[in-house]
């Protein structure tokens, strides 16, 4: 199964590029742009990678993401993404960014965006992986200062897809944004969230019937909820779960109790994805591997998720049955 899963054709739709910044790249970016990081060692750093919550987990990468100075570090750091892809057969990647993260910092939009695009444009010319950009807002920050994003993101705006909203999620429900959605999607953008990872089934009811988003980020405790999980249902609006990012932030605390396949048996669409790979201890391929051993997912489970990637991306619907093509004869095959 593990030989299956790692050549599966698949998408990747929940990750973030600043959680995709592994311990030995922040060490020689600390170097090449001469930045104080509290670590000594790559040892240090994985062992401060130890998190109780959502909140412990995201003091420590936006820590992380202060060596990230210059364009050409933003290149690095998405190119070794896509590197990854290539490697695991993701054939499409929907890449969420936080802006505010450096803006906040000095560093300006534009030196983020265009670095990123570069590795972006040879990913495609290079192997063929397609990929997406989602602007995430943070949602501990007020909305005032999302719309001061969403303005900087103007003259970049037929390089973006989508708009997310990412961060500290209890205490800032979506309602909070309301207002920047609107704008936001006025402006041709994609609405997307998180919603539901730590925060109550309430902030999901918020996130698609005032975001009005198409498709959740983590939606876990859509589950507590029976009238939720049947409208999400009943709207097709899928599900991005990311394992391993669900079991490090203790958001489940056995792999075992993870939710996949109860909504998988209840006909909810569930894709699987990383979220911050470099953080959470495997990329896409570990994530498929081990919730398929610990919840013995059969190989039409797995199939299922990986159809469902492409089915729930944002590409447009004849690549998507193309896609979706690809991984039925794949299965056929193999
Ligand atoms: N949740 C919320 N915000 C985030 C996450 C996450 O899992 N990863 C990076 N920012
Ligand atoms: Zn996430």
């Amino acid at each position: 199964m593990k030989n299956f899963i790692s050549k599966l054709p698949k998408a990747e739709l929940h990750l973030h590029i600043e959680g995709s910044l592994e311990p030995e790249l922040m060490f020689a970016l600390a170097q090449r742009n001469r930045i104080e990081i509290p670590y000594n060692s790559i040892e240090e750093v994985k062992e401060a990678y130890k998190f109780s919550c959502l909140q412990d987990f995201l003091n420590i990468y936006y820590s992380g993401a202060s060596v990230l100075i210059q364009e050409e570090d933003f290149y690095d750091l998405t190119m070794a993404y896509l590197t990854k892809c290539n490697e695991e057969n993701i054939l499409h990647a929907e890449i969420m960014f936080d802006p505010q993260t450096h803006t906040h910092r000095g560093i300006a939009f534009e030196t983020v965006i265009n670095g990123i695009q570069k590795a972006r444009n040879e990913a495609q010319e290079k192997w063929g992986i397609s990929s997406f950009l989602i602007m995430s807002f943070l949602r501990h920050l007020s909305e005032d200062d999302a719309f001061v994003t969403l303005e900087q993101s103007l003259p970049f705006k037929h390089l973006i897809k989508a708009v997310g909203l990412d961060s500290s999620e209890k205490g800032n429900p979506p309602s909070k944004f309301y207002k920047v959605f609107e704008a936001s999607a006025k402006l041709g953008y994609v609405l997307l969230a998180h919603a539901g990872e730590e925060g109550p089934a309430e902030y999901v009811w918020e996130a698609i019937d005032g975001l009005k988003i198409v498709r959740i980020d983590h939606g876990n405790n859509c589950l507590t909820d029976e009238k939720l999980v049947n409208q999400i249902i009943q709207r097709d609006i899928a599900l991005t779960v990311c394992p391993l990012s669900n079991l490090e932030l203790k958001v489940v605390t056995d792999l075992k109790l993870h939710p996949l396949k109860t909504m998988l048996d209840k006909g909810i669409k569930a894709t699987i994805n990383s979220d911050d790979p470099a953080y959470f201890g495997g990329y896409l391929n570990q994530n498929f591997i081990s919730i398929q051993e610990t919840l013995n997912l059969s190989e039409a489970d797995v199939v299922l998720l990986a159809k469902n990637s492409f089915e729930y991306s944002l590409l447009e619907e004849n690549r998507k049955q193309e896609l979706m093509r690809l991984v039925e004869d794949y299965a056929l095959k193999n």
